[in-house]
């Protein structure tokens, strides 16, 4: 089962509590929280506070994606906000077996991301103890960017490193998907799909955006 994640980065503030309603009953899987500080991207965005305000608005299993530096120091912060699965970086977590303790010792989901320039053999030693690996098919920080396509064979790599180990957890894919990249990322091997501006686009309505993007994969 293909899952879709919708991005709150490209809601509209102004009404994120319907925004969150709408995705969740267009029957989106999860919802993920895109959690930036200015250091580890070139963009602000939003905190623990947004992940309590979401928690209130809807049932879904909620992702804290954090490209941040230092994530180790907010685990249980966003574990106690609400978040259901946590993601950290690979490129700002020296010590990445220990923080993917620190998120299960919350009773998280453990989740780490690469960047488009970060090999996912890097990953390799760690996979035993992923339930998801996120694959930026973007340079994160901003949405409504274009697919780098040199990462769809990233996808695919990653899930033949899994499969050659038994080991079956998520593959996740974030940036420029829409209803003519998810076919290509689904057919490289991702199960869950992140969507910002496709989902939040403001042409359509959020359910029928959401049913475009179901069509497409
Ligand atoms: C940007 C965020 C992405 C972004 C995706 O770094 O992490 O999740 O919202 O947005 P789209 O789907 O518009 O590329």
């Amino acid at each position: 089962m293909i899952g879709l994640v919708p991005s709150i980065l490209s809601a509209d503030f102004t009404r994120l509590g319907e925004q969150v309603r709408e995705v969740e009953q267009a029957g989106a899987e999860r919802i993920q929280i895109d959690v930036m500080d200015g250091h580890f991207v070139p963009n602000i965005t939003m905190g623990p506070m947004v992940v309590e305000a979401v928690r209130r608005c809807t049932q879904l299993p909620l992702e804290a994606h954090l490209m941040i530096t230092n994530p180790q120091e907010y685990i249980e912060t966003f574990a106690r906000a609400g978040a259901d699965v946590i993601i950290v970086h690979y490129e700002v977590c020296p010590h990445l077996h220990r923080v993917l303790m620190q998120i299960k010792a919350a009773g998280k989901q453990a989740g780490v991301a690469i960047n488009p320039s970060t090999p996912v053999f890097m990953l390799e030693d760690m996979l035993p103890f992923l339930d998801l690996a996120l694959v930026m098919t973007i340079n994160p920080g901003f949405g409504g960017q274009e697919l780098i396509p040199e990462t769809l064979p990233k996808i695919t790599r990653l899930r033949e490193m899994l499969q050659l180990r038994g080991l079956n957890c998520d593959i996740e894919v974030d940036g420029g998907i829409n209803e003519e990249t998810a076919p290509k990322v689904v057919k490289a091997g991702a199960n869950l799909l992140v969507a910002g501006s496709a989902v939040y686009n403001n042409k359509e309505s959020v359910a029928a955006a959401i049913n475009r993007l179901r069509r497409a994969i």
